[in-house]
């Protein structure tokens, strides 16, 4: 079983506004006939949900943050992205790892060796492609770490996003963070960025909304993935 699909994942601070252009690409991609599979994280499955709930709302401690939304994401994996990469989908995900190093690592302080580790471990291919359950676990011959083709980073200045963010709802326990959190995270996805360059593509959010549509579906043009 080969995962032919397509994997993307959408990143950038709070008040980025990454959600309306994930939508739109979602109707692109089925407008041309391909099937799309929108997902979030931490989340896109009912125990990843819970366990999003919990990291949202709950003070805890950074370790337990960490293993709780690499937790959400392994059954995420096995659930729903591996199936739907199997399948050939289009996978939209809101959020995935280049997150964890950037909040729970730049944001945070967390060790990013110990994010790393996490990394490696939850995201390899072993047992992803048996039965959900774990009876069945299928070893492949050699193993790899499955991540995403692409990264959307919609970059934002902190500043800005604060002045978007404000009054928008009731704020979750990451937005409730002061701008310096949120400095620390901007540079937490610059260093990702560097560490991934073939894999990232950075939008400047800071333009008009129409502006930045364009900018995104240059990406998937300039990839071949769109016409
Ligand atoms: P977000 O994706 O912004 O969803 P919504 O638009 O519904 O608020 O919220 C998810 C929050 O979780 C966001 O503040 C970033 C945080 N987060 C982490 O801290 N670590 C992670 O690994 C992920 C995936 C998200």
């Amino acid at each position: 079983m080969t995962m032919h699909g397509l994997f993307i994942s959408f990143e950038g601070i709070d008040g980025a506004g990454k959600s309306t252009h994930i939508a739109g690409l979602a109707d692109t991609f089925r407008a041309q006939g391909r099937a799309v599979t929108l997902t979030r994280e931490p989340g896109g499955t009912p125990l990843a949900e819970k366990l999003r709930a919990m990291v949202l709302g709950d003070p805890m401690d950074p370790l337990t943050e960490a293993l709780l939304i690499f937790a959400a994401r392994r059954d995420h994996l096995v659930r729903v992205i591996a199936p739907a990469l199997v399948r050939g989908d289009v996978v939209l995900c809101d959020r995935f790892t280049d997150a964890t190093f950037a909040y729970q690592g730049a944001g945070r302080g967390f060790d990013l060796n110990v994010l790393s580790t996490l990394e490696q471990w939850v995201q390899s291919d072993e047992g992803l492609l048996g039965d959900p359950a774990g009876n069945s676990p299928m070893k492949p011959e050699v193993e790899t770490v499955i991540e995403p083709h692409l990264t959307v980073w919609f970059d934002l200045p902190p500043e800005e996003a604060a002045v978007r963010l404000q009054g928008a709802r009731v704020p979750d326990k990451f937005e409730a963070q002061p701008l310096a959190f949120f400095r620390r995270v901007a540079q937490g996805y610059a260093d990702r960025q560097q560490g991934h360059p073939e894999r990232f593509a950075r939008i400047d959010a800071s333009q008009t909304r129409e502006a930045v549509w364009q900018a995104v579906r240059q990406v998937f043009v300039a990839k071949g993935w769109l016409p």
